[in-house]
């Protein structure tokens, strides 16, 4: 049994298939195109590729609505081609794991379309009256079903029917998906959402949630409103993501579990990375803070204790959910706006922990403008204009001045203001050059990967930690405001995005 744990010193790079890189020019991206892009990622030195799903799906919440989960779209290939893509991945040295979406299934599945006509109903949660249960996409998260006669429980969109974990023939079918997988040869999943999994087997009520602004949504966006001491972080999980993990690990995969979020507290992440449940969790907390040395000191600091000595950091600061950083912590002048992505790379490459880089961040990519017409995510379009949705994250990457994506018209408008891959490939001091150049150092650098690290006191402007080992030391000093700063740094800089004097 590999235990290598290949993904504590790996650089994930999460890339949104529709938007990489069209080869067959129908303006959504596709395997083939990965693949032509495979030299581009292992030029730049990430070491493992999470692709967000491919599966075969109506594609009404852009793939996370999965039809067949042993199969691929034809939108992006078929599985022939799949296996050529990850055959070059692992030619090149790089990884690749597959996004699992397995708390719903699209309701076009097999397996709800066989559940709606009453035979294995108890693979979903199928019930005659509604409890106080809320989406996270809106509204009450039951829907009924004609065929059924009964209302069935989505914590998303009506069209993805969530699975019924209680049940262990549940289990065992997607036990089955990841042997399935990883007999193939695939690295391992990002777990979607895997906190939800378990519900509470008599459904009670979540309970009311007392705060100016959980009152507020209450018309608007009911989630907030509730406590979901029900549907999510049920004691059941562990059992489960500890049956996962070994199935995972005993092919040397990785698990790296998004966690939908405790509002406000993030305190719900770090336990699920413990006790040989999954290796690495995503928490949400820096990537919801303020661009501030205070604000990031906490989010870093109190992740960091969470874990523990046991539990293994995981660092992202966009994808394909929330507004891209180069938008949500962006600054005018573009002089410190490189700056600001430049240290921001540092950061997530050289905190301890495993980095996860979105798909265009190394171009400075920004939130993408669209108009209402070119909306595509359901939640956008639900909640326009109060919430403009996910597609301005999901802009297709820009390879050269004529776009390249695609020949035809691509499936989402290209985002603006930033340069493409091959003109700041032709620039020594582009963004691009710069992940690269830190990527690099990161690679050279066993401590960095591996190294303890030591959070410096918190400071209104700065933000300085240490990685050290047996071997070397390294400080790395962000200057979070906008003004030089004096720090005295013993030794020559590695290397410097120049916004501080030393
Ligand atoms: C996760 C995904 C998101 C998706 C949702 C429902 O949060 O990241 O894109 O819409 O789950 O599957």
């Amino acid at each position: 049994m590999g235990m290598s744990k290949w993904w504590k010193s790996a650089v994930f790079y999460q890339l949104y298939p529709r938007s990489f890189q069209d080869s067959n020019g129908d303006g959504v991206g596709d395997l083939q195109g990965i693949i032509s892009r495979l030299d581009y990622l292992s030029w730049l030195g990430v070491d493992a590729l999470w692709l967000s799903p491919i599966h075969p799906s109506p594609q009404v919440d852009f793939g996370y609505d999965v039809s067949d989960y042993c199969g691929i779209d034809p939108l992006f290939g078929d599985k022939e081609l799949f296996l050529e893509l990850l055959d070059e991945v692992h030619r090149r040295g790089m990884r690749l794991i597959l996004d699992g979406v397995f708390n719903h299934c699209s309701i076009a599945h097999p397996w709800f379309q066989r559940a709606a006509r009453g035979e294995k109903q108890e693979w979903f949660h199928f019930r005659s009256r509604p409890n106080n249960w809320t989406s996270a996409f809106g509204g009450s998260a039951w829907s009924w079903n004609r065929e059924a006669e009964k209302y069935y429980l989505h914590t998303f969109l009506s069209e993805q029917a969530d699975l019924n974990w209680s049940n262990p023939e549940v289990e065992e079918a997607v036990l089955d998906v990841l042997h399935y997988w990883l007999k193939l040869g695939v690295d391992g999943f990002r777990l979607d959402v895997f906190n939800c999994y378990h519900k509470d087997r008599s459904y009670r009520d979540n309970p009311t949630r007392w705060s100016p602004l959980a009152l507020l949504s209450r018309l608007v966006y009911p989630y907030l409103s509730q406590h979901h001491r029900y549907d999510r972080d049920r004691p059941e999980l562990r059992e489960s993501l500890q049956r996962m993990r070994s199935v995972v690990e005993s092919y040397d995969g990785v698990l790296l579990g998004e966690t939908l979020d405790e509002q406000f507290r993030y305190d719900n992440a770090a336990p699920y990375a413990l006790d040989q449940q999954l290796q690495l969790t995503f928490n949400f907390r820096l990537l919801h803070s303020k661009y501030s040395a205070p604000d990031f000191h906490q989010a870093i600091s109190s992740w960091v204790h969470d874990l523990g000595s046991e539990g293994w950091p995981t660092w992202a600061l966009s994808n394909h959910d929330f507004p891209r950083h180069a938008t949500r912590w962006g600054i005018r002048s573009p002089e410190h706006q490189l700056r600001r992505m430049k240290q921001l790379a540092l950061l997530s490459l050289t905190l301890k922990g495993t980095p996860c880089l979105y798909y265009g961040e190394e171009l400075g990519l920004k939130e993408g403008k669209l108009r209402r017409a070119e909306l595509q995510d359901p939640v956008g379009r639900r909640y326009w204009p109060f919430f403009q949705g996910r597609d301005g994250a999901r802009t297709p990457m820009p390879w050269n001045e004529r776009g390249g994506f695609s020949e035809e018209k691509p499936w989402l408008p290209y985002g603006k203001g930033v340069s493409d891959v091959a003109t700041q490939q032709g620039e020594e001091d582009s963004l691009l050059c710069w992940y690269r150049q830190v990527l690099t150092i990161r690679k050279r650098h066993p401590t960095l990967q591996l190294g303890a690290m030591s959070l410096e006191a918190e400071d209104p402007q700065l933000l300085a930690f240490e990685r050290t080992d047996d071997e070397a030391r390294f400080r790395v000093v962000l200057n979070l405001s906008e003004r030089p700063i004096s720090v005295h740094i013993a030794g020559e800089p590695l290397c410097s995005s120049a916004s501080f004097s030393s």
